[in-house]
């Protein structure tokens, strides 16, 4: 009978190790050793001991979590089980956040009273205006909202105690209320526009897109059409798993500051062009490729390692982003409002191209979920700048659940990788007197 083991032999020593393999839920996608078990390894006695060396933790799990399973191989993304096919089609984002947060899927009961907690913690301290006004008027929204959410722990200093649950699920509830305000407002800055507040008796995107676009109407009416195509696209970002600004969340985390301060740190993250911002990077590239036409010219600078093709390829998927299947039909209901975007027609042809490019197939790179999902959002009138802010709203919800699993979970303590030093050994002071003179120690 096979045994749950590997079998190491240490041939500078002739040494065996027996070391247990341990499974996640899916045994052909989630065995592993505690890489902690090759510690006692040794080449001699006073040996440190093997490490293992993933740079990128391409190969290491950071963490068991139940929350949400990725196939990259068969392109299966899932929340708590859920496919997210059907919660696309069948759930909105405030229900799929409960859920993510949560577990399950919630009663009528617990879904009304969860939405009025987080409709009624929409507004945000009036002091907050007074720096978002100190911004300039070109400031980056994904900057302003990285700082105000920051700031947003000043407020609220009994956050502090994330021991305790119910202290947890108060900043929970704002934080997923606020996001959308902060975001709203730093665009309303940006076109020096006055501000416009959350309306209750909206939706939860209805509101965002109210305090967005409001202007002098009495009661802002959101398209129906376009306020469920976000809500869509919403529940589409809400998790991903260990994913960069996820680690960043569970890795500041970590040492127990305040879910504020950890949750700027993730949408820190996020904005980065190889992860959450690349969705206006996709919209900055169509519009530098400029026609159908121009396509094959930039797939060849790509294929020299010249340019990224941004919107394509993922860590985990190597095959196609079920999310970016989802967007591009939403993108349809979407141009039947708005009218077609024209860089789809560049997007579709650098698809087709791509697809078909053993460049591009040797790699696995296929569409990702930000391939499709700014083209939306310039469609919807969204400056290319918001599109990262776009993400960040609705990721609150994963990096909040994923931060509270990873403070009930026992395996866990603060983040501290080990590494392999390289540098020089040991060597003497030399005082500047010696130096100038080119004198070593
Ligand atoms: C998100 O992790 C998540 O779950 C993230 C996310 C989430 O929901 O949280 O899904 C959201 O961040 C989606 C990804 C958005 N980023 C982009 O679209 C930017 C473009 N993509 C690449 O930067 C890249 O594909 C990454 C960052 C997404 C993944 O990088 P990896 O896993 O480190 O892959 P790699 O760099 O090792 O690529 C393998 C090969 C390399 O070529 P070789 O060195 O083997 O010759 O593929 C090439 C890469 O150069 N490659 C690309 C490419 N992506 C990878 N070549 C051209 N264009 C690309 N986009």
């Amino acid at each position: 009978m096979p045994k749950d083991t590997l079998t190491i032999t240490d041939n500078r020593t002739g040494k065996t190790y027996e070391v247990p393999i341990r499974y996640g839920t899916y045994p052909t996608y989630g065995a592993a050793i505690n890489t902690a078990d090759l510690r006692q390894i040794k080449a001699s006695d006073d040996d440190f001991g093997l490490m293992g060396y993933d740079p990128a933790f391409g190969n290491t799990a950071s963490c068991r979590s139940t929350i949400t399973h990725i196939d990259g191989e068969r392109g299966i993304l899932r929340y708590r089980g859920y496919p997210i096919e059907q919660l696309a089609e069948s759930s909105t984002y405030l229900e799929t956040a409960y859920l993510i947060l949560y577990g399950e899927l919630p009663t009528r009961q617990q879904l009304e009273e969860w939405t009025w907690e987080i409709t009624h913690h929409t507004m945000i301290h009036e002091s907050i205006k007074k720096f978002l006004d100190g911004f300039h008027h070109d400031a980056h929204p994904m900057g302003m909202l990285v700082g105000t959410v920051g700031a947003l722990s000043t407020f609220y200093p009994d956050a502090k105690d994330i021991k305790d649950k119910d202290v947890r699920r108060k900043q929970v509830v704002r934080l997923i209320a606020k996001m959308p305000t902060l975001a709203a407002f730093a665009y309303r800055h940006s076109l020096g526009r006055p501000y416009a507040y959350p309306d209750n008796d909206l939706s939860y995107t209805g509101n965002f897109l109210n305090m967005l676009l409001k202007t002098t109407e009495l009661k802002y009416t959101p398209n129906a059409v376009l306020e469920r195509a976000l809500d869509v696209l919403f529940i589409l970002h809400a998790d991903h798993e260990q994913n960069c600004s996820t680690n960043a969340m569970r890795s500041i985390g970590s040492s127990h500051p305040d879910p504020y301060s950890a949750l700027a740190g993730a949408a820190a993250a996020l904005y980065g062009p190889l992860h959450g911002g690349a969705n206006e990077a996709v919209l900055r590239m169509l519009g530098e490729i400029g026609s159908k036409a121009n396509v094959p010219a930039y797939v060849e600078r790509v294929k020299k390692g010249e340019v990224l093709l941004m919107g394509f390829g993922h860590r985990v998927y190597k095959n196609y982003d079920p999310r970016a299947k989802i967007i591009k039909r939403i993108a349809e209901e979407v141009f039947e409002v708005t009218g077609t975007n024209p860089l789809l027609e560049i997007a579709i042809e650098l698809e087709r191209i791509a697809l078909q490019d053993e460049y591009f197939i040797k790699r696995r790179l296929y569409p990702n979920v930000d391939f499709y999902s700014g083209i939306i959002y310039q469609a919807m009138g969204f400056p290319v700048e918001m599109f990262p802010v776009l993400f960040a709203i609705p990721r609150t919800s994963g990096w909040l659940a994923q931060w509270e699993e990873m403070l009930d979970d026992g395996d866990q303590r603060i983040s501290r990788p080990r590494q392999i030093y390289e540098g020089a050994d040991v060597r003497n002071y030399v005082a500047m007197a010696l130096r100038e003179r080119g004198k070593a120690a």
